[in-house]
């Protein structure tokens, strides 16, 4: 596999084919039906770094950043598809990070109720975990992704050459979600990473077609088997529990938070005898050869205040992400005290 060959394969689920993409997007892009007349919704940063691309072709800028997931920016943005004669027969294309992909699969699955929509991801964990799984959702005060959908989109594309203008910070954060997909899932394709971490850092093109498409691999599989999050589709969700509250309580970026919440779960993990040591010093040191942080700087009672405000969406018990070997995860069921007596017994 070189740099320019490219991936093409589906995600199925009930009566509709998502058609997925991995190589250069332009050369993609050029056989996709209705591409030329599409509605590009894009963040100000991607339009900095690729002004040509939207030379004659329509399109609507949102403000980089969480704070776009939001329903007076959502309704803006229906008034301008509308001022610029969308219809329903009209195809949106998100073209940034997982906020434009989540507001694009929003607007797609809504506006008009609902009009075909598709996605050329351009940040790491856009293209390993936003774009795929059709989930779509807004913020709602304070609440992350509470409104939203199921709904898949019509194609995605995911070229890792969008890597090289993408922050450091950001690259890194995406790895949290790189690992923890290897990890509850596939034993061989975590070692292959831990094997190529040198190839991730320096951002080696063909390693990155093959990382990008070994994790959408994943991903599909999990989805395809439980589209709507009634069982094992949960597994995607270690590290998130915890992962959530910090990110909640620090402000430090989802991803790094996901890693620190990554590793307290597996911690959880071993003191309830589901996995070994040896597996849980292999996820510490693989996160550290990604620069990704381990140590909470929360204390623990902000932590466990912030998890009691979750407590509010999910009711006594919780479905918490059992690791029990590398590649291998599943769910059970905790109740909120245990998990805090837990996490108090862990840290
Ligand atoms: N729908 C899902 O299943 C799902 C899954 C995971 C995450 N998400 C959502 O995804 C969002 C996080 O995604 P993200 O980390 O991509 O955030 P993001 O879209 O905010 O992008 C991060 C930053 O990088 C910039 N950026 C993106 N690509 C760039 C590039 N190629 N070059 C330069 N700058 C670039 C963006 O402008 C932004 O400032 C969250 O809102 C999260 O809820 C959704």
């Amino acid at each position: 596999m070189t740099e320019n060959q490219q991936y093409h394969f589906s995600l199925k689920t009930e009566g509709h084919t998502s058609d997925i993409f991995i190589g250069n997007y332009s050369d993609i892009l050029k056989n996709i039906d209705r591409s030329n007349d599409a509605f590009f919704i894009t963040d100000e940063n991607l339009f900095k770094f690729y002004p040509s691309f939207f030379k004659n072709r329509k399109y609507i800028i949102i403000t980089p950043g969480e704070k776009s997931k939001s329903f007076t920016k959502i309704e803006n943005i229906y008034l301008k598809l509308l001022d610029a004669g969308a219809d329903r027969s009209s195809l949106i294309i998100g073209f940034g990070g997982g906020v434009v992909s989540d507001i694009t699969g929003f607007i797609g699955s809504t506006f008009m109720r609902g009009i075909d929509f598709g996605f050329i991801s351009t940040s790491l964990l856009g293209q390993v975990d936003a774009v795929i799984g059709g989930k779509n959702g807004v913020n709602l005060s304070g609440y992350k992704n509470i409104i939203g959908t199921f709904n898949q989109p019509e194609f995605i594309i995911n070229d890792p050459f969008f890597f090289n203008t993408l922050t450091e910070y950001e690259y890194i954060s995406g790895a949290a979600e790189v690992i923890k997909q290897f990890i509850i899932y596939d034993h061989d394709s975590f070692y292959w990473f831990r094997k190529n971490t040198e190839a991730f850092k320096t951002k080696d093109a063909s390693f990155l077609n093959e990382l990008i498409y070994r994790q959408n691999k994943i991903k599909i599989a999990v989805v395809q088997s439980d589209e709507k999050e009634k069982g094992i589709r949960k597994i995607l969700n270690f590290g998130h529990t915890i992962g959530h509250a910090i990110e909640r309580e620090s402000g430090i970026a989802h991803g790094n938070a996901v890693a620190i919440g990554m590793l307290i779960e597996a911690k959880i993990a071993v003191e309830l005898d589901f996995l070994s040591q040896y597996d849980l010093n292999i996820l510490q040191e693989t996160l550290l050869d990604c620069q990704l942080p381990v140590k909470l700087e929360t204390d623990i009672a902000t932590l466990v205040n912030s998890i009691k405000k979750d407590k509010k969406r999910t009711g006594n018990a919780i479905d918490f992400i059992m690791l029990e070997a590398v590649g291998k995860a599943k769910v059970i069921q905790l109740t909120f005290s245990d998990l805090i007596n837990l996490i108090h017994k862990v840290l």
